[in-house]
């Protein structure tokens, strides 16, 4: 899929402006992030094997699989609640929201045509996980 991910013109009055323009991912970026706050974890090429995963309950997902877990569909939406804690339950993964969260406020396109707004770097982080996705 081919989602959008526009800066939110969030001013008064502008309202979401349909020619906002697109966050250039910097896939760069992200791939540092993941490794510095994911790997450890999901390990340095997300299969869900790092070093902190051995004897975890549940174990860290595989984040190759995400999509081919949800028929496959990516489900950007989940995948940014469960990075910065929104999702409620009990979790073994820790909540990096306040490491993602930022200032600036992007549009996501969660389903074709619908727009949520969201932190860049999470989304920019959960944008990341969907280019990682196998078949
Ligand atoms: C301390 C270990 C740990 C770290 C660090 C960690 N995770 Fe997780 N993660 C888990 C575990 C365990 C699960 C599965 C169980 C759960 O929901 O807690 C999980 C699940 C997930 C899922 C859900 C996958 C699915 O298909 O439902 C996503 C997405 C995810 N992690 C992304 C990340 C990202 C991105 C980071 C870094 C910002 C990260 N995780 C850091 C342990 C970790």
């Amino acid at each position: 899929m081919n989602r959008t991910i526009a800066v939110a013109a969030l001013a008064a009055g502008a309202g979401l402006t349909a020619c906002a323009p697109q966050v250039p991912v910097t896939r760069g970026q992200y791939a540092q992030y993941f490794q510095e706050f994911c790997a450890g974890c999901h390990g340095a090429t997300a299969r869900g094997d790092g070093p902190g995963a051995a004897g975890m309950v549940p174990p860290p997902a595989d984040l190759t699989q995400i999509s081919a877990r949800n028929g496959g569909t990516f489900p950007i939406e989940k995948v940014m609640s469960q990075i910065d804690g929104y999702r409620s339950g009990p979790r073994a993964m820790p909540e990096f929201g306040s490491y993602l969260v930022d200032d600036r406020t992007v549009m996501v396109e969660t389903e074709p045509g619908v727009f949520t707004p969201a932190p860049e770097r999470l989304a920019g982080m959960a944008q990341y996980l969907e280019s990682l996705q196998r078949p």
